[in-house]
């Protein structure tokens, strides 16, 4: 039996903390921010039932960093590795042979690099494959709007980030258009000027979020801790795949309805009949793609450092989708036009 263990952490604030503290979840938000600095680690669930398609099978705990994406993001970083070490800790001492970092905790500072360093047992954040599923759904997404590849315009928020650039960089090579929209002019400047140096598409970059208006579609994957993309960033007809946690598209943008197709992504299938002890929000059998990374792995044996730091290459997004998908793992289908299923095909054949 593999083991594995993953770190989550409060995304919609006042809906998860009452899960575990319901008396804790009706004091105003900015006091439940400066509490999770403070709290210890919290023991989630016994992850069962997960079974490879090549036989093997993988037992893991969840565990919460309590830290809020607000206080994660304010708080000086050495108080946040500490609440992340800790609760990396915890899932050591469950029995967790690799820890996957959930969410927010694996964007903070050098992305995983000092937790790594702090534990007795390897560390990835799971963005790789991560970045693996998001350019599958790229595939599904094109398709689902009646537009070849090649002539797709793409816009990746919080393109200067580790998912987002890599998404950038893979991209480049298929679709017509790449827009790198992050916060920091210098680093989206550098980021256009390495992409143009290598790739066939046009390649731009702006810190101005009416940008998004151009795309046909937006890969949004900024560490936000609360939702950037509002109705009037987006033209209707644009479609926008969402796979920051927590989200960047505001609730407004939603209720625009049919006008902008919001795909809601980077979720996995995983193999076997898992049973997480712990409600994501998700169907049955669903997780995130940063968790599933951490499974595969497990699943596989290779109980080593996987994904650290910033910069993720093509190397990496393809060998973590050989083994994922040899082991029964599939990106979860999206919630296309009309509300019909689609299917996210496999990255592989294109990296
Ligand atoms: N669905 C999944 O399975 C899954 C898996 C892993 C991660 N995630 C989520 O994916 C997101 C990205 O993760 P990551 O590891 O790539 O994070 P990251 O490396 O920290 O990158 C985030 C990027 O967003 C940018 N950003 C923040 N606020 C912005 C704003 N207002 N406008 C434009 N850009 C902005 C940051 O810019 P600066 O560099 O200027 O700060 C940074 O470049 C996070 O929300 C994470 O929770 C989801």
């Amino acid at each position: 039996m593999e083991r594995f263990g993953f770190i989550l952490h409060p995304l919609d604030v006042r809906k998860d903390v009452a899960k575990r503290f319901a008396v804790l979840s009706i004091l105003p938000l900015r006091w439940i921010d400066l509490l999770s600095g403070y709290f210890p680690p919290v023991y989630l669930s016994h992850v069962t039932g997960i079974r490879s398609a090549l036989g093997d099978e993988a037992e893991g705990w969840l565990v919460a960093c309590p830290l809020t994406p607000a206080a994660m993001m304010r708080f000086p970083l050495h108080r946040v590795y500490r609440q992340i070490i800790r609760a990396g800790q915890l899932a050591e001492r469950l029995g967790a042979r690799i820890v996957g970092l959930g969410a927010l905790t694996s964007s903070v500072g050098d992305a995983g690099e000092t937790v790594a360093r702090e534990l007795h047992v390897p560390v990835t954040t799971g963005n790789s494959y991560t970045v693996a599923v998001a350019c599958g759904a790229v595939q599904a997404i094109a398709s689902d709007q009646g537009k070849p590849l090649g002539e797709l315009h793409v816009a990746v928020l919080g393109g200067t980030g580790s998912i987002g650039s890599a998404c950038a960089r893979l991209l480049c090579r298929w679709v017509g258009h790449v827009s790198i929209v992050g916060r920091d002019a210098g680093a989206v400047w550098r980021l256009v000027d390495s992409l143009q140096a290598s790739a066939p598409a046009t390649v731009s970059g702006t810190t101005d979020l009416m940008a998004l208006r151009d795309a046909d579609l937006v890969i949004s994957a900024t560490n936000s801790a609360g939702p950037l993309i509002r109705p009037e960033h987006l033209r209707p007809g644009t479609a926008v795949y969402d796979l920051a946690l927590p989200p960047d598209v505001s609730a407004a943008v939603r209720e625009l309805g049919l006008a902008v197709q919001v795909y809601s992504g980077g979720y996995v299938v995983v193999p076997g009949n898992p049973d997480f002890g712990f409600d994501f929000g998700l169907p049955p059998g669903h997780t995130y793609a940063c968790m599933a990374e951490t499974i595969a792995l497990a699943l596989e044996g290779r109980y080593e450092n996987f994904t650290l730091g910033r910069t993720i290459t093509p190397e990496q997004v393809l060998k973590i989708s050989i083994i994922a998908e040899r082991h029964g793992f599939r990106a979860a289908p999206l919630r296309g036009r009309g509300g019909a299923l689609l299917k996210v095909p496999s990255c592989v054949g294109m990296v």
